[in-house]
């Protein structure tokens, strides 16, 4: 059998752009009952070019539906990363006046110079008085600008509720700059956060600071997020986080936190190769005051050369982010939103399985395995390795699991289809120990045609990766060598889209 590129590898439910390149998400808000995505978007070809915002809408942020093309470059250069506002207030007094609250678009202008690897970046506003189909520039662009920075952007602009006003966070080389305005054209810098803390092996970009809830209590806590490429925990680009307070001025991370920082670092949203640049929506707090987010779904490795011709890259599936603290300090969760379970369709559920040596769980005669949901549990953890295996008839293999007695979780594609299009593709990475100590066993796991999603233990430790298998993968099944354990339980969803 031979497959189109469409059939094998287009995603059945992450966001691709129909054609052409993308890389991170960009300026998502909630708006009217639309959740907006943008992103960085080369719309003449297949590899990283001059950078659009392309945009796609959805009214549960797993079906998108993507639209023309938000903005376009300028004379100011090309249009990098940021972050899009809903000015309810009409602080900016872009709105049209008892007719349309304005989204604002806050983003970075990058404009090539003379000589190589020089450019100069700086950041500019856009706004939309039609829910954020189209975009007006500001007439006095840039509103921050910089002469001397090579690297200087990525604004990510968040409402300050308890200071009534707006605070953009803003990568600049290897650490991220606060800036404050009252009506989104003027800003005043803050201060500096990031020497000497966390991950430097290589430049800081697309953060993000917002405010969470603590889990079971009254406490609110700030969260900063960096992306970081490269220098990763399994190299190339990743996604870190820092748990602190912000008193309007500055960000300090939590003192127990700085701690736990100091010992490991850590603190990462996904352990997987494929989850960088996310940031979290705007205006789409949810009641219990979890935060939203999605990241893209590869890594600056070898992004540009995956064995798609026709687009290149996808979205993770959008996250819901909370806030836990225990025994152990602050711990980020995420787990796919609840959204997602309104595609479940058929349920395979079984119980109380013995498995002896590699045990099938379930074929593609049953649940299309790349269109999966699947939660399982197993108690009484053993000193032993448990690896779950996706494989097709033509020996493609996609390995995942938990080493329980290095206590960290793995996933394997060395073999899992086409790897040879780049030497840093075809790996096996870990996540670093696991935090919980529960002798339970228990994920959520996402499966699509060229992609996987990890959520560990409630969400406190996640993978993602892709891959590119020859033929759809047939059959998952488990195994534990040299021992025989007990599978509680295991639920497999059929995703309908
Ligand atoms: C992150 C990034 C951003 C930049 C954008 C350019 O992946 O490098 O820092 O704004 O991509 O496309």
């Amino acid at each position: 059998v031979s497959y189109s590129e469409e059939e094998l590898y287009r995603p059945n439910f992450h966001f691709t752009p129909k054609a052409n390149w993308m890389n991170d998400p960009n300026g998502m808000f909630y708006y009217n009952g639309y959740y907006h995505l943008y992103f960085q978007y080369h719309p003449e070809g297949n590899v990283w070019g001059p950078m659009h915002w392309g945009h796609a809408t959805s009214t549960d942020m797993i079906t998108w539906t993507e639209q023309p093309i938000a903005i376009y470059p300028d004379e100011l250069g090309t249009i990098f990363s940021g972050s899009a506002v809903v000015d309810i207030s009409n602080s900016s007094g872009f709105g049209e006046v008892s007719k349309s609250i304005p989204i604002v678009a806050i983003y970075t202008n990058s404009k090539k110079l003379e000589g190589n690897d020089n450019w100069r970046q700086t950041q500019s506003i856009a706004y939309s008085n039609d829910e954020g189909k189209t975009f007006t520039k500001y007439e006095n662009n840039p509103v921050i600008d910089n002469n001397k920075i090579k690297d200087f952007r990525d604004p990510k602009v968040t409402w300050d509720d308890d200071r009534n006003k707006w605070v953009m966070s803003l990568a600049v080389g290897d650490k991220i700059s606060f800036y404050e305005s009252t009506n989104l054209k003027e800003w005043n810098f803050l201060s500096d956060f990031g020497q000497g803390i966390g991950g430097h092996g290589g430049v800081w970009e697309c953060p993000d600071l917002f405010k969470l809830p603590v889990l079971g209590t009254d406490e609110s806590k700030w969260v900063l997020f960096v992306s970081i490429n490269p220098g990763g925990p399994n190299g190339g680009s990743a996604t870190q986080y820092f748990i602190g307070d912000f008193d309007g001025t500055t960000f300090t991370m939590d003192k127990e936190f700085e701690k736990s920082l100091s010992k490991e670092h850590n603190y990462w949203i996904d352990f997987g190769r494929d989850n960088y640049a996310g940031v979290s929506w705007s205006n789409a707090t949810r009641k219990d005051g979890s935060k939203l987010m999605l990241g893209w779904m590869s890594n600056w490795d070898y992004a540009q050369k995956v064995p798609t011709e026709t687009w290149r890259s996808a979205m993770t599936v959008a996250r819901k982010v909370q806030l836990q603290k225990n025994d152990n300090g602050y711990r980020l969760l995420f787990n796919p939103v609840e959204e997602l379970n309104n595609y479940r369709s058929k349920k395979h559920k079984k119980e109380n399985i013995t498995i002896k040596g590699e045990t099938k769980i379930i074929g593609s005669e049953a649940v299309d395995l790349a269109s999966a949901e699947i939660q399982f549990n197993i108690s009484n953890l053993k000193e032993t390795t448990y690896t779950f295996k996706l494989s097709n008839k033509l020996g493609d293999k996609l390995l995942f699991g938990y080493n329980n007695i290095k206590k960290e979780f793995f996933i394997d594609r060395k073999n899992s289809g086409k790897t040879n299009f780049s030497e840093k593709f075809a790996n096996k990475v870990t996540t670093a120990s696991r935090t919980s100590t529960n002798d339970n066993l228990s994920a959520t796991i996402l499966l699509d045609k060229t992609s996987i999603e990890l959520f560990y233990d409630n969400g406190e430790t996640v993978m993602t990766e892709i891959f590119f298998p020859n033929a759809p993968y047939s059959k998952l099944s488990i195994e534990s060598k040299n021992q025989e354990f007990i599978l509680d339980n295991i639920e497999v969803h059929k995703l309908n889209f």
